[in-house]
């Protein structure tokens, strides 16, 4: 990781500028950059390799619309020869200059030989070169864990990296395994998770100075989402690795907050679990009682999500956090509402989600608020149980998957929740196809300005 940034200074000019730049760089150049630009047709926008006389590459120029904008070079890395190079950029673009780079390089490798640049790009500062191979390395977590095949990111997988993390940062990390959660009553965990031969799981990793104000962070962990007895068609079924995506965001939003050691007291909660059939499967039509004590009849096997949160959320509250925040792939229904590459999400704050969505905005990282609309909890209504799993109208699910987990969040708590896609349907600069970190850098952002003061 180190390679992709460094404060090395000697390496070869790599000019990047806003295309309106463009005409006062090129008043600049000398007549041999001039000519080269003009034979090879360059029209100040993309990329140019400018040689010497003999040939030798001794400058890059690269013009974008947006040098600020975070993904802007995502392509750039990769389309330039094995070497070091120096940024000369305006010192206010550097930071989304960097991080574009460096994500740009990102590839999943683990189960083939790709090819990776060898480029390495010179900042003005060591200090900034950190700060933003942070924040490439979460992101990059986030995608690598989604991104593993479910056999290899079960459970159990997603437990051993919790624990490597708590052990590289010091933090503490239990785990309730199997029937453990029925003897800790932790009952949707375990029925939803019953039916695999790998076993649920509720992974709790706390760190920091206990005096900090407490921030937990809960995150789905369905390693695959095959339905349960509600089966999902296959084309539904394909991509359900990334159900484990939520667990992926607050694993990656935790390292981030334990690097930068921010001053809270953080604790991270994932129910893991692989929703599968098997004659012990749960089925349409039984009852659960959660651990909040509401009974909760089955209406879909397929809306499981909520269902292994709802425990979760309700631990989350016993030591009273300042801020709680899940994050999920809940629903199908916020891609229809938002498309694939806008994360909704729904807060008990406003004035927490206002500063939610700038943080997002100044990052690049853009978050959209959804409504808690409360007059659609009577969808819930069970003739034999406290309430369903799911309302029988498809309309709104997204909100009504909200409003389902928000049963069991207490009043008082200010709370966010967060329905992502974790996964790119496109590619995009520097956002490869597969798994994908939506609002990480936004939440970060938003709980450094509140708590580091
Ligand atoms: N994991 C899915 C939601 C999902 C589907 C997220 C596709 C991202 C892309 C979730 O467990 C689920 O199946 N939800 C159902 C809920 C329904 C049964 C109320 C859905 O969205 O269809
Ligand atoms: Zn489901
Ligand atoms: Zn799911």
């Amino acid at each position: 990781m180190n390679q992709l940034l460094n404060a090395n200074n000697q390496g070869i000019p790599l000019s990047i500028l806003s295309t309106d730049n463009f005409d006062s760089w090129l008043s600049q150049q000398n007549e041999l950059v001039r000519t080269w630009l003009k034979q090879t047709q360059y029209k100040g926008c993309g990329l140019s390799l400018i040689p010497n006389h003999t040939g030798a590459l001794t400058q890059v120029v690269f013009i974008v619309e947006t040098p600020e904008h975070y993904f802007s070079c995502g392509e750039l890395a990769k389309q330039l020869p094995a070497g070091q190079y120096s940024l000369k950029a305006d010192t206010k673009h550097h930071e989304a200059i960097a991080f574009s780079w460096a994500i740009g390089c990102y590839q999943f490798d683990v189960y083939k030989t790709v090819e990776k640049p060898q480029v390495t790009l010179g900042l003005a500062s060591q200090t900034l070169a950190d700060k933003v191979l942070k924040q490439v390395e979460a992101t990059v977590l986030v995608r690598d864990l989604i991104n593993m095949p479910p056999a290899d990111m079960m459970p159990e997988h997603l437990a051993q990296t919790m624990s490597d993390l708590a052990e590289q940062y010091d933090a503490n990390m239990s785990q309730l395994v199997g029937d453990e959660l029925l003897e800790h009553n932790y009952p949707t965990i375990h029925a939803v998770g019953r039916a695999s031969c790998h076993k649920p799981r509720l992974l709790d990793l706390t760190w920091g100075d206990e005096k900090h104000p407490k921030v937990t962070l809960v995150g789905k962990g369905v390693c695959f989402d095959s339905g349960g007895l509600d089966l999902k068609p296959k084309v539904g079924m394909r991509n359900m690795k990334k159900d484990m995506g939520g667990a992926a965001h607050v694993i990656g939003l935790a390292q981030l907050i334990m690097t930068n050691n921010l001053p809270i007291r953080l604790r991270v909660l994932v129910p893991a679990v692989e929703n599968v059939v098997s004659s012990n499967a749960l089925r349409p039509g039984d009852v659960v009682k959660t651990r909040q004590g509401l009974t909760v009849e089955i209406d879909n096997t397929d809306a499981e999500g909520r269902l292994v949160l709802c425990d979760a959320l309700n631990e989350a509250q016993n030591d009273d956090p300042e801020l709680l925040i899940d994050f999920a792939t809940l629903t199908g229904a916020m891609r229809i509402a938002l498309g694939t590459e806008l994360p909704g999400f729904f807060s008990t704050n406003r004035k927490i989600a206002n500063d939610i969505i700038d943080a997002g905005e100044d990052v690049f990282d853009p978050v959209w608020q959804m409504p808690l609309y409360q007059p659609y909890k009577e969808l819930f209504k069970s003739e034999i149980a406290d309430m369903t799993n799911c309302p029988t109208v498809p309309q709104g699910a997204a909100i009504c998957a909200a409003l389902y987990l928000q049963y069991f969040v207490d009043e008082k708590t200010d709370w966010l929740h967060f329905d992502v896609m974790a996964w790119n349907n496109r590619k995009l600069s520097g956002r490869p196809l597969g798994g994908e970190a939506f609002g990480i850098r936004a939440v970060y952002t938003y709980l450094a300005s509140r708590f580091n003061a």
